[in-house]
């Protein structure tokens, strides 16, 4: 391919060439029919990749699902890492962390031969119910941006496109593809808006994908709104815009989606067939400039991934390697989340410990099988259970039984699967609880043995009142990937301390959250037209429970851990600041009073103490995560960006900082507040 480019002097093939001038280059080589080729993946049996334009030298743009690892349906049938599921890593709120994982998972990405990762995924958890909680991070927009950006950059850094999906109000699974999401302007920037555009201006993805809702009765593919006008014009988004599969299919326009910002329709040409968008062109529906544009972003991503590079000049590959096993491991272990150690039940002690009984249908459940769960399913080579874990943890220091023998202690591995109705795409899950089987198992369990303990296996919120008042401790355990068996059973015997801290709130009835409250179905699923409205406002997750003074079941940012942490001298900096690009310091001392190392998360919660707007209580706009020794203090630094303590304000379409006081809120969850500092803004 170097040898041709360089005998006709073609620049856009020259590696040592500027990415501009070579996007140029090659746009300005392209026929009319070329370039309409470009904004479509062509042929029928290619799910993933776009057709090669062969006269140029232009190779097929390849994609892979998604946010747990290269999945084996996009990645020609291969085997690969499973990573722990984007909630459990969320739990984790550890930036370093998300960084390495985006980096492992462009690395598989790249060793497929693959140029875009379809993911993160970013919505918001509006509705405990909805059936991809478990691909999405959390229901608070900040947690969301700062775990996401990190992510984004280490898939970047491999040469490959990360794709933010799906733009934009996607937070149901039911009728998603027929349903318009109603949502006030300052709903929509506030809450569902924002991570996109933090990620877009901080980590640059190269790609976004459109969901297949509409948002105020426009389709996301045709939303000019919020492609052009918002997400390229106003938050600078320079890369490509693709649809979901077949999102674009009830569209009535190909010119809707061209002026709207659609550069690329997936996973076939249906508003963007070479004929209709031939006669759109001819009939003046859309300029060359606007043309140009659309094709321009798709070469430009291109480019950018190296598709036209020699593959000596791309970063090294690899996949399946010990490394990324490790590295899952860890943040399976670092994303648990402790949610109830009655007596410190927990860390077990093998030496006080003969007999454990096993129960529960995860107990010895694989999640990665080919499309369970939908597109985010990756085939791993291999997955430790929960019971392959405890046994390899035990050897023959503690007999492991399964018959309901009379045991020292009993361990119930319960929660959900990738099955429609529980942590799956197309479907949302039909209720809070447990089904009726496992929450009896749980209180049978309960009520024969002195000891119990239950790990939940699942990707979203799960109702308890039924039976957590008869259990000892309660492990959320998430999906851990391939090496989730080790890490459940590392937290189990203390090898490692939990720290993890809840990324949504878990109600303790799903009438108690926002999308529920009013049990009408125009706030969800949706009205007889398919309308959803957003009634709650920004009063999503915690932001509700707080302003309505709900009683969750555990809180937003909650988690235990197996020590005790301490903090002293809270102060702030800075006690005043003036523009939005300010930063202020709020320093403590944190010590482990405990006997056992361990981690712990930070919060640190803003209220805007007399304000012009109906603001929440109280907004996550800080944390930090550290690792203390036994007895050991450190002394901890919070940034906090002035901008985030910004709301939309939409008599002026636009985020506004209210000068005047404002409280800082510093604690261990959103309702363990444990210091608070005053200071004003302007
Ligand atoms: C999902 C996307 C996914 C795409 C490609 C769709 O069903 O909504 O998240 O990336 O399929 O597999």
């Amino acid at each position: 391919m170097k040898c041709f480019a360089m005998a006709e002097n073609a620049s856009y093939l020259d590696e040592k060439a500027k990415i501009e001038k070579r996007v140029e280059d090659l746009l300005a080589r392209l026929t009319l029919t070329e370039k309409f080729k470009l904004l479509s993946s062509h042929g029928r049996l290619r799910f993933y990749t776009t057709g090669p334009i062969k006269r140029l030298n232009i190779p097929s743009f390849k994609m892979t699902d998604g946010p747990l690892g290269v999945a084996m349906h996009s990645s020609g049938f291969k085997k690969n890492t499973r990573f722990p599921a984007t909630i459990a890593l969320a739990a984790s709120w550890n930036r370093e962390l998300m960084r390495d994982i985006g980096t492992a998972i462009g690395e598989e990405v790249r060793a497929v031969g693959r140029h875009v990762l379809l993911a993160p995924g970013i919505n918001i958890c509006r509705t405990p119910l909805n059936g991809r909680t478990f691909e999405y991070f959390s229901e608070d927009p900040y947690l969301t941006k700062e775990l996401a950006i990190p992510f984004v950059k280490g898939v970047q850094s491999q040469k490959v496109a990360a794709c933010l999906k799906h733009y934009a109000a996607n937070n149901q699974e039911t009728d998603r593809k027929s349903s318009s999401s109603e949502i006030d302007e300052r709903t929509l920037h506030e809450i569902y808006l924002r991570a996109f555009r933090e990620v877009v201006k901080e980590a640059s993805p190269w790609a976004i994908m459109t969901s297949y809702n509409m948002v105020n009765g426009v389709y996301a593919s045709e939303n000019k709104y919020l492609l052009q006008e918002i997400l390229m014009d106003r938050w600078g988004f320079d890369g490509l815009v693709m649809t979901d599969w077949f999102a674009s299919r009830p569209i009535k326009t190909t010119d809707s989606c061209v002026n709207a910002g659609l550069t690329l329709e997936m996973p076939w040409p249906s508003k963007y067939k070479t004929k209709s968008l031939e006669k759109a062109y001819h009939d003046g529906k859309f300029t060359e400039k606007i043309l140009n544009d659309r094709v321009r972003r798709n070469i430009q991503v291109m480019m950018l991934t190296g598709l036209f590079d020699s593959p000596e000049s791309l970063p090294d590959c690899s996949r399946n390697t010990r490394e990324h096993q490790d590295l899952v491991r860890r943040a399976a272990e670092e994303g648990m989340v402790l949610l109830k150690n009655k007596g410190s039940i927990l860390p077990l002690d093998m030496a006080n410990l003969k007999r454990i009984g096993l129960f529960g249908h995860n107990l010895r459940k694989k999640f990665g099988r080919i499309l369970s769960g939908g597109s985010s399913a990756v085939s791993p080579p291999y997955e430790v259970t929960p019971l392959e874990g405890l046994k390899k943890k035990v050897k023959n220091n503690v007999e492991l039984v399964q018959d309901g023998r009379l045991v020292d202690l009993a361990i119930i591995f319960a929660g959900l699967n990738h099955g429609r109705g529980g942590d799956s795409e197309f479907a949302d899950r039909s209720s809070l609880r447990l089904d009726e089987k496992q929450e009896s198992e749980i209180k049978k369990v309960a009520s024969e043995n002195h000891q119990t303990i239950v790990c939940l296996i699942a990707g979203s919120p799960i109702a308890m009142d039924e039976w957590i008042d008869d259990v000892d401790a309660v492990l959320m355990c998430w999906y851990g990937g391939i090496e989730g068996g080790h890490a459940i059973a590392n937290v189990l015997f203390g090898d490692v301390n939990p720290s993890g801290k809840l990324p949504l709130t878990f109600p303790k009835r799903f009438e108690d959250s926002p999308a529920h409250s009013t049990n009408n179905r125009r706030n969800y699923p949706g009205d007889d037209q398919k309308r959803v409205y957003y009634d709650e406002g920004v009063f999503v997750g915690y932001r509700w429970f707080d302003a309505k003074n709900v009683d969750p079941l555990f809180p937003f940012g909650f988690g235990k851990s197996y020590t005790k942490f301490q903090f002293e001298s809270i102060q702030l900096i800075k006690d005043s600041i003036e523009n939005p690009e300010d930063t202020m310091v709020v320093e403590m001392d944190v010590t482990n009073t405990g006997n056992r190392a361990g981690s712990e998360v930070i919060q640190v919660y803003a209220k805007d103490a007399i304000a012009y707007a109906d603001r929440p209580p109280q907004e996550l706009v800080g944390f930090e995560k550290i690792h203390l020794n036994p007895g050991e203090s450190k002394s901890v630094s919070i940034k906090i960006r002035a901008q985030d303590l910004a709301f939309y304000d939409v008599s002026k379409h636009d985020w506004v900082i209210e000068a005047g006081e404002f409280k800082l809120l510093i604690g261990k969850s959103s309702r363990e507040i444990l210091g608070e500092i005053n200071f004003v803004y302007g």
